[in-house]
């Protein structure tokens, strides 16, 4: 089993500072093989927000995959938003835009689906697809794979197509022949978890796609601040969403879900896995 900590939509620059170390406690506990960021480090793209992200992510265990988000990209600034839009993301954060980490059980591999053209929405092209489906397809068929990504590659029914990723409908397609197991993103500061059978009619081996919510920001769409544990078996996927509990001042446990592959994707499951690590 492998455990994975996924936080999304950070947003330096508007986050609630009290939660900060409350967070990097309950993340140190877990005690995950890979710690996971699904974009949004920053609410404005500026130097310091970014510098901020960054000494937070320093302060988290390793390795990490991270990869960027729209509000990564300068809004205002128009030189740099179409001719470097992920300049200071790359020389803060991570020079790597498809950045990956891999061992015997799991593959976890980085998508950047954050655009200068579009304000909120996300894309992914056919030179992505294609070359995620020449990594998938080089990892041994026993190990997770994990692909993780900003904007969703779908959502729930409450919430608007729109804020899938431009393009989804063909990526998922051709990650589920070459294996995806688990999709993961952010951007919606909602957490959610489901097969992507049903929107795309696929009939084997569609991806579970699963939505953190956000950490640390404080536009949390009636959400509470949360973020996501997912811990991987070949077969089976639990998730536990971790919500900041404000009288507590903590992250607690306040859902947990288990999937298993069946049919033509993934189905709730009762079948517990072993407990995580205290
Ligand atoms: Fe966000
Ligand atoms: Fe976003």
């Amino acid at each position: 089993m492998r455990t994975l900590v996924h936080l999304s939509d950070l947003h330096f620059g508007r986050v609630d500072s009290a939660l900060l170390a409350p967070l990097v406690q309950r993340v140190r506990e877990l005690r995950p093989h890979v710690v996971v960021v699904s974009g949004d480090l920053t609410q404005r793209a500026r130097t310091a927000q970014f510098e901020a992200a960054r000494r937070f992510l320093d302060s988290l265990p390793r390795p990490q995959v991270v990869v960027p988000g729209n509000h990564d990209v300068p809004l205002y600034n128009v030189v740099q938003r179409f001719f470097a839009p992920l300049a200071r993301f790359r020389r803060i954060i991570g020079a790597d835009l498809e950045p990956a980490y891999v061992d015997d059980e799991l593959a976890v591999v980085g998508i950047n689906t954050a655009r200068s053209l579009a304000f909120k929405g996300g894309r992914i092209s056919k030179a992505q697809i294609e070359r995620i489906r020449a990594r998938l397809r080089a990892f041994d068929k026993r190990v997770t794979k994990v692909l993780v990504s900003h904007h969703p590659f779908d959502v729930p029914p409450q919430v608007g197509e729109r804020h899938i990723v431009g393009r989804a409908g063909r990526a998922v397609r051709a990650f589920a022949e070459c294996g995806a197991d688990l999709l993961l993103s952010g951007h919606l500061h909602e957490t959610h978890a489901g097969d992507a059978a049903a929107r795309y009619g696929l009939e084997a081996g569609a991806p579970l796609v699963v939505q953190a919510g956000t950490a640390t920001s404080t536009r949390g769409r009636g959400e509470s601040n949360s973020f996501n544990a997912v811990y991987v078996e070949a077969r089976r996927t639990r998730v536990d969403r971790h919500a900041w509990d404000p009288a507590a001042r903590r992250f607690d446990l306040a859902a947990s879900e288990v999937f298993e592959r069946a049919g033509p994707g993934w189905r709730p499951s009762k079948v517990e896995l072993p407990p995580p690590p205290a």
